[in-house]
């Protein structure tokens, strides 16, 4: 039976699975994210993180499993009670045309407000102070698509935060950033979880994974290969057996973080990568 007995878990998901038609993108996976904790989803392209925040925010359907957000089990709550909850930074942008970044960002409120009321002074004010932190106020009046990749990250990002969640979900929220912004987003999002708010971000960067989460949780082809503290999961070993890359790990002095330096691809890895890859080899051969 699926009962949740731990409270402590903003989120827990168990033995989620889900397939499109014969192809399994997520593997029976079990993964909890303690109340005021940053989890961070590593793994390869196509490893199913991004899957897996998609159920876990609810927007898959027909996943089997449970999914308990802050003790209620998603599926039996309503759309609009998951988003006073919870908010999802996607990977990819949805379609924006024709609205300011301050008319995106203020949309962050919807899950808050009645039925047919509109926003007012309390609400303006909630976007103008995300926008504030991850420093896109001033460009509040431009359309989404004059701003940069990385600008567009950012507001979306604003968007997240003025819906006030519980959880914070980010698929790749480092993605376009330049690196000072590297650090002040993952920063900002650091502070926010020690006041209270749960992250769990899908981040390629392992050394910014192993810097700013608590928990990693590394995924390879749909399963979970291992979890724990950055320290447990990022070895040399388990870097090379989910990313056949050779790589070396260390701690790092100036700012005391665990880092790895990538030394080249595993044996046999680059070759199979490309033959993989048909397009590649299909490229100028016409
Ligand atoms: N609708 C679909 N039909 C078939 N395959 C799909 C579908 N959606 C996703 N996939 C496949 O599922 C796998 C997992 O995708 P997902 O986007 O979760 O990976 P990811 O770990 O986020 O990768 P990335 O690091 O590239 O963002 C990929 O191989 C992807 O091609
Ligand atoms: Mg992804």
């Amino acid at each position: 039976m699926n009962t949740q007995n731990d409270s402590s878990a903003a989120v827990e998901a168990r033995k989620i699975s889900f397939n499109v038609e014969t192809k399994t993108l997520l593997n029976r996976i079990d993964m909890r994210a303690e109340r005021g904790s940053f989890v961070g989803l590593i793994g390869p392209n196509g490893a199913g993180k991004s899957t897996l925040l998609r159920a876990i925010s609810g927007v898959l359907r027909n996943q089997e499993g449970a999914v308990w957000l802050e003790g209620s089990e998603l599926s039996s709550m309503p759309t609009r009670d998951i988003a006073s909850m919870l908010a999802l930074v996607p990977q990819i942008a949805p379609y924006t045309q024709g609205f300011t970044a301050f008319e995106l960002v203020l949309m962050g409120r919807y899950p808050h407000l009645g039925r047919f009321e509109i926003e007012g002074q309390t609400d303006d004010r909630i976007a103008k102070e995300a926008m504030h932190l991850t420093e896109t106020e001033h460009f509040a009046s431009r359309t989404l698509e004059t701003l940069s990749g990385g600008e567009r990250q950012r507001v979306f990002l604003a968007r997240a935060l003025t819906q006030q969640p519980q959880v914070l979900l980010l698929d790749e929220p480092t993605s376009n950033l330049d690196i000072l912004h590297q650090l002040t987003i993952l920063g900002l999002v650091r502070n926010l979880v020690d006041e209270g708010l749960t992250a769990i971000a899908a981040i390629h960067d392992l050394n910014l994974a192993a810097r700013y989460c608590d928990q990693l949780v590394l995924l390879s082809n749909g399963s979970v290969l291992t979890e724990g503290k950055p320290e447990d999961v990022l070895t040399s070993e388990t870097i090379e057996l989910a990313f056949r890359v050779k790589s070396f790990v260390y701690r790092e002095p100036v700012t005391d973080s665990l880092a790895i330096s990538l030394i080249g691809p595993a044996e046999g890895a680059e070759a199979e990568s490309f033959s993989s890859n048909s397009s590649a080899t299909n490229l100028g051969t016409t």
